[in-house]
């Protein structure tokens, strides 16, 4: 076990040395977003901690966890985007005034989603499983962990989108434009996928050892937001390969334009709801939508 974890690190350091050896700048320069306080270190004292602990055990193990494997219908945790269990400052896909920023208004549900609502979405289609109910103990677990990390942070409801202060440009103005303009390559997405993100993902996409696959059964479904080659490029060019996010708009829209040529599963949003009994009401003004895979490239109209 131990001889195989080097190995899957020699193999991470190839890849990051061809990152390196590629001459990007480590960072983007421009739209980095400002840096967010850190994270709380003290768990609260009592039975707060102890959920907190609990929901911080699920974000970590959501795949395999006793309370929410039932919820998941591939082999992604929610830590597999939201780096570093949504705690560090420097990852932009920070969780650091997230939850101080719900109520928010959703575009994709065209209503306003509180943090749970947000969260057991993200069951439906990044996790490519079923909605837990409002108020169970997996969802009750993820809100405490998630609002613990914005501890000492002002409430600063979110009217355009729900997500918090820290986010990277979520979407990336500049992946819009690269992706609108139809100057989207997925032929130098293949390059890219195969030099800087396979020894990782591997060339079958599936994953190795402990790096999440990205295409095929166990990945995120065609509704999640990775699946969209704005969203998708967007996430991918603040926070992939981890440290060292350095692809340029162009760049991170073609890599994610060949990762989403990939099969993985289809999205239809009514198979991802529970039972009417266990259901109590889902939050959208839009109950029914359906994305078949893959998502890329675009179907003609
Ligand atoms: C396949 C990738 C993926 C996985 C796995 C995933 N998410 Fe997300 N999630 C996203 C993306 C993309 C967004 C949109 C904005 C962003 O990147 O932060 C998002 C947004 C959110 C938000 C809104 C707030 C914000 O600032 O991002 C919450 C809360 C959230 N996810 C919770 C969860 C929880 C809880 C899980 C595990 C059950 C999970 N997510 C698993 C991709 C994922
Ligand atoms: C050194 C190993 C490594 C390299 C290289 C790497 N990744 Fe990742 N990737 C990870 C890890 C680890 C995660 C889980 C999230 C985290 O810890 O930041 C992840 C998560 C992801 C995810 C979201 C989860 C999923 O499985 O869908 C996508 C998409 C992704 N990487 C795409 C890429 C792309 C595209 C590249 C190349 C530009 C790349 N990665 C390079 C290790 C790597």
């Amino acid at each position: 076990m131990k001889r195989r974890n080097l190995a899957l690190l020699a193999a991470a350091a190839l890849a990051l040395g061809i990152v390196l050896a590629d001459g990007g700048a480590p960072w983007p320069t421009q739209n980095i977003p400002k840096e967010a306080p850190d994270a709380p270190k003290a768990y609260p004292p009592g039975e707060l901690g102890k959920m907190v602990k609990l929901g911080e055990d699920i974000f970590n193990n959501t795949d395999t966890h006793p309370l929410s494997k039932q919820y998941v219908g591939n082999k992604l945790q929610c830590k597999s985007c939201h780096s570093n269990s949504g705690k560090d400052k420097t990852r932009y896909s920070t969780f650091i005034g997230t939850a101080s920023s719900f109520p928010a208004y959703s575009p994709r549900e065209k209503t306003v989603l509180t943090l749970e609502g947000r969260s057991l979405n993200c069951f439906m289609r990044s996790m490519n499983g079923i909605r837990p109910p409002v108020g169970s103990k997996v969802s009750v677990a993820l809100a405490t962990y998630i609002t613990w990390i914005s501890t000492g942070m002002p409430v600063d409801m979110n009217p355009n989108k729900p997500v918090g202060p820290y986010n990277y440009p979520w979407p990336d103005p500049e992946v819009i434009s690269v992706v609108k303009s139809g100057k989207v390559d997925m032929a130098n997405g293949e390059k890219i996928y195969n030099t800087q993100c396979a020894a990782c993902h591997g060339t079958d996409g599936n994953g190795i050892g402990p790096f999440p696959p990205v295409w095929g059964d166990n990945s995120y479904n065609s509704g999640a937001g990775m699946s969209n080659v704005i969203k998708g490029g967007s996430w991918v060019r603040y926070n992939m390969p981890p440290g060292y996010a350095h692809l340029s708009a162009q760049q991170a829209a073609d890599v994610m334009a060949y990762v989403n040529s990939h099969p993985r599963p289809s999205f239809k949003l009514t198979e991802h709801l529970p039972p009417a009994e266990k259901m109590g009401e889902y939050n959208t003004n839009v109950p029914e939508q359906i994305i078949p895979a893959p998502t890329w490239p675009p179907k003609k109209k």
